[in-house]
């Protein structure tokens, strides 16, 4: 017994140390399970608090019975939410203990500390380091990158596209994948930075990548929403809109995937400033969005195919997210997302669902694939990638690697079976 007290003393001493808190003490991601209304009214209580952050799903008004539902819960709080839910028979587990470490070891940097393993792609990179890596690459493969600038954020951060060609002439088709919409998905700006790499390295070597860069152009924004990407760094790693300020409201930020012109604002999107599913003041109202509308404006007649990338929960969706009705090429896009699904679970033993994005997850209007598909561009998905919820948005940086690679299989998969058609 002694020597058990001790040992917990010593850990506790241990985490102080290392600037963290007794286990006790610390953030926690709990998964409840409501079983009756009252439950599910109480649930969406406790999560529209300050000191909790939905994971899953992403607003309280999505929260239904027998559904899981993900809350990180701030250390202050995880006493009174637990009793909350003890009280009222709501079971649940803990998903998560050690938020804090695991924040610290998704943040550690190969130049200040040499605990962070890994090469630079299978690390998070903060905004600077990301700009720093796309600002090199263009310079060290000037033959095969262009770097666009297509606007800037609220506050004034750059957005860069960069463009990937294969060593040819001009073509007239294009693919367009933007990741980072939302700031605490970091593992979608690390696969915007792991294709680039790879479509560089591999290309001339892998027959896929070199298929699509001599028949495509592939223009990539590695982050959609540097403003919150780098919040995310820096002050509240849960952080999931834009940065802008709102006259009249002391909230900030707009959810970027509820802001675009399509069925926007409608069922699945919030009108409060205070909301993570704020859709804004107006269509495009946001600066990234316009950059991003203003640029596929331009460039529609070329472009056809947009992947949009996210996480968490495994799924490769399609349009429509504003409405349950079915698109006219529905069973085409569900035909490819099904072989991309079969693909990763063959070679990654992993399983993604699929389907349309209101039948597969909820209604989300405003969203950028439905956007695009509405201009006209028939091949338009949305992927959530890894993982289901053991880390939800805290993936650890070892599982870079393999979530990575299983969506460059998808990705691959499905724009090579794209070009076929067209
Ligand atoms: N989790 C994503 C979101 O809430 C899903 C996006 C699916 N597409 C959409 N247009 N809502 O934004
Ligand atoms: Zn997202």
């Amino acid at each position: 017994m002694r020597r058990l007290i001790l040992l917990s003393i010593l850990i506790c001493f241990h985490c102080i140390l290392k600037k963290c808190l007794c286990s006790s003490e610390q953030d926690k991601v709990l998964s409840i399970t409501a079983m009756t209304q009252e439950q599910v009214n109480l649930l969406q209580n406790i999560s529209s608090h300050n000191e909790t952050s939905l994971w899953q799903p992403a607003s309280p008004s999505h929260i239904t019975s027998n559904t899981p539902v993900h809350l990180y819960v701030q250390s202050s709080s995880v006493t009174r939410v637990t009793e909350l839910l003890n009280t009222h028979g709501l079971s649940f587990s803990v998903l998560l203990e050690n938020t804090q470490e695991l924040i610290q070891e998704q943040t550690r940097n190969s130049t200040t500390d040499p605990k962070s393993g890994g090469t630079t792609y299978e690390r998070y990179q903060s905004l600077e380091d990301i700009y720093y890596l796309i600002n090199k690459t263009n310079q060290e493969h000037p033959d095969m990158t262009k770097l666009i600038l297509i606007g800037s954020s609220f506050e004034k951060n750059p957005l860069y596209l960069l463009k990937l060609s294969g060593r040819r002439g001009p073509v007239d088709k294009a693919m367009w994948m933007d990741c980072g919409i939302h700031a605490r998905e970091w593992i979608s700006p690390a696969f915007c930075i792991w294709f680039i790499k790879y479509a560089l390295t591999f290309y001339k070597e892998n027959p896929d990548i070199t298929t699509l860069l001599d028949k495509m152009d592939i223009y990539i924004l590695p982050v959609m929403n540097p403003d919150g990407y780098k919040y995310t760094w820096t002050t509240n790693r849960m952080w999931r809109k834009n940065r802008s300020v709102m006259e009249g409201s002391s909230c900030v930020g707009v959810d970027l995937n509820r802001n675009f012109d399509a069925n926007w604002c409608t069922t699945g999107a919030s009108s409060s400033p205070c909301s993570d599913i704020y859709c804004g003041r107006y269509p495009e109202s946001e600066p990234e969005v316009q950059a991003v509308t203003k640029f596929l404006r331009a460039h529609k007649a070329s472009i056809k195919l947009f992947f949009s990338m996210h996480s968490y929960s495994q799924m490769l969706l399609f349009p429509y997210s504003y409405t349950h009705e079915q698109i006219p090429n529905h069973s085409e896009l569900f035909e490819l997302v099904q072989e991309a699904a079969i693909k990763i679970r063959r070679h990654y033993k992993n399983n993604y669902r699929y389907g349309s994005g209101a039948k597969t997850i909820y209604l989300a209007p405003g969203g950028s694939d439905d956007w695009a598909y509405d201009q006209g561009i028939l091949y338009s998905f949305t992927f959530e990638l890894q993982d289901r919820g053991r880390y939800g948005f805290l993936l650890p940086p070892n599982l870079i690697t393999v979530a990575c690679n299983e969506a460059l299989a998808a990705v691959k998969t499905i724009a090579i079976r794209v070009l076929e058609k067209l």
